[in-house]
């Protein structure tokens, strides 16, 4: 695996570190506390293509690569998972899938819009049953009899971003009959400004309190079929797909907040004093920084893989399904980790809202829950390994 950077990838990760550093650092841990939607920043974010990294210019981003997407996301996340899951969703669920699976024309009135910053997307997947379970959808998508669209019933849940979102990418049941489930499912443009949709309360979270939750409702809302991703029936396969690139995203995520975590926590080492030493000279405090350090480059290292495959892809059409998937599960287990071992070299400052290594710690557990638990990760990874089910 080359890990060189190029002139281009430096420059991207500078510019979003610089970016972090001098437009999120300083409202960050407001924006956690009040769980307002940090509505200006993503503008700025958007405005500098950081929406759209992966897209091609002539559909309104910036034409760079996977390695690209991933050492922003992470510079981002380092100073505020919340921004980072935000960037994450339009980035690799979002536009992802339009890219991939959309027309030419739906790339250009749907796609354009989100990778240029003008607005949000948002991917709508998971139902009040059906997490981890996610053939078991009952959203429905009925054609109308003249065929010119369909008509959609029922609750999303837990849509990142759905309370702001104008576009968002729809798994629904087109043909509720269908022998399994999941081939009946398509997938299907929606615009949030139409009739027939509505938003409910905004979840209340533990962390990433400043990305915005909610549940989407919809009730006779009508799509046109020209809005359709893909052939009907292919939805589910589009959902797992997107999902292989959006889990490289949430990893580099995590590995952001768990790099802020340590950094924190390697500094307060070197200066913190306790029986005449610094607490950096204490075995116990070394052994858990050293293994902070090896989890973080280990997670690095798998993130930086999974980019690659998903960029050697594009030309060999191969699923990268086991890298993308053993990525988010080892850098999230090491974020929430590594964000339990900051608390704890911090001792009661760690648990204090004075400093942000407790947001860390609360915005670390997400990333082994969404875009699939580390149980599913698990199953998936031990599934490809093994052909069995
Ligand atoms: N790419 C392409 N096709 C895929 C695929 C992939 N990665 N994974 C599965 N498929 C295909 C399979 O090949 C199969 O098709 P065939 O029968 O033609 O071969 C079909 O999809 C069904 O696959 P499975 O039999 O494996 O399906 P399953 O019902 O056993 O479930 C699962 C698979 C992996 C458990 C899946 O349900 C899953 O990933 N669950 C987790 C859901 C999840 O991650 N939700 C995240 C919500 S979005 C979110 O969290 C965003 C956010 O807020 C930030």
């Amino acid at each position: 695996m080359d890990l060189h950077l190029s002139d281009e990838h430096r420059m991207i990760r500078d510019m979003a570190r610089d970016f972090a550093q001098k437009e999120i650092a300083p409202i960050a841990a407001r924006y956690d506390e009040s769980g307002e939607f940090p509505y200006e920043t993503i503008m700025k974010m958007g405005a500098q293509g950081f929406m759209g990294i992966e897209v091609p210019e002539e559909y309104g981003g910036v034409g760079m690569d996977t390695l690209a997407y991933v050492l922003a996301l992470e510079e981002i996340s380092k100073v505020d998972a919340s921004h980072g899951v935000i960037m994450s969703v339009c980035n690799s669920l979002y536009c992802y899938g339009i890219l991939h699976y959309g027309t030419e024309e739906q790339k250009q009135k749907y796609l354009r819009p989100v990778a240029s910053g003008e607005v949000i997307g948002a991917y709508a997947l998971t139902e009040p049953q059906s997490g981890s379970d996610a053939a078991n959808i009952r959203v429905t998508a009925l054609l109308s009899p003249d065929g010119s669209h369909y008509v959609i019933n029922g609750t999303k849940s837990w849509i990142t971003s759905g309370p702001v979102a104008k576009y968002i990418l729809l798994f629904a049941q087109t043909d509720p009959e269908a022998k399994p489930r999941y081939r009946g499912v398509s997938a299907l443009i929606i615009d949030t400004d139409e009739p027939g949709f509505s938003r409910g309360k905004t979840e209340p979270k533990l962390g990433i309190r400043a990305s915005a939750t909610c549940e989407i409702h919809f009730e006779d809302y009508k799509c046109p079929v020209e809005r359709r991703l893909g052939k009907e029936g292919e939805g589910f396969k589009i959902a797992m797909a997107v999902l292989d690139a959006g889990r490289i995203g949430i990893a580099a995520q995590a590995l952001g907040i768990a790099e802020a975590a340590y950094e924190a926590a390697r500094e307060y080492a070197r200066e913190r004093e306790a029986f005449g030493k610094k607490i950096g000279q204490f075995q116990m405090i070394q052994q858990k920084l050293a293994d902070m350090k090896t989890r973080i480059e280990a997670s690095r290292l798998l993130i930086y893989k999974a980019a690659l495959a998903k960029e050697a892809a594009k030309e060999t059409g191969k699923r990268y399904t086991l890298e993308s998937c053993m990525a988010k599960t080892f850098a999230s287990e090491t974020a929430m980790w590594v964000t339990t071992q900051a608390i704890q070299i911090h001792g009661g400052m760690g648990y204090s809202k004075e400093l942000p290594i407790e947001r860390y710690f609360r915005d670390a557990k997400v990333t082994e829950i969404y875009e699939g638990t580390s149980e599913i990760q698990r199953m998936v990874i031990a599934r490809l390994e093994t052909g069995l089910r």
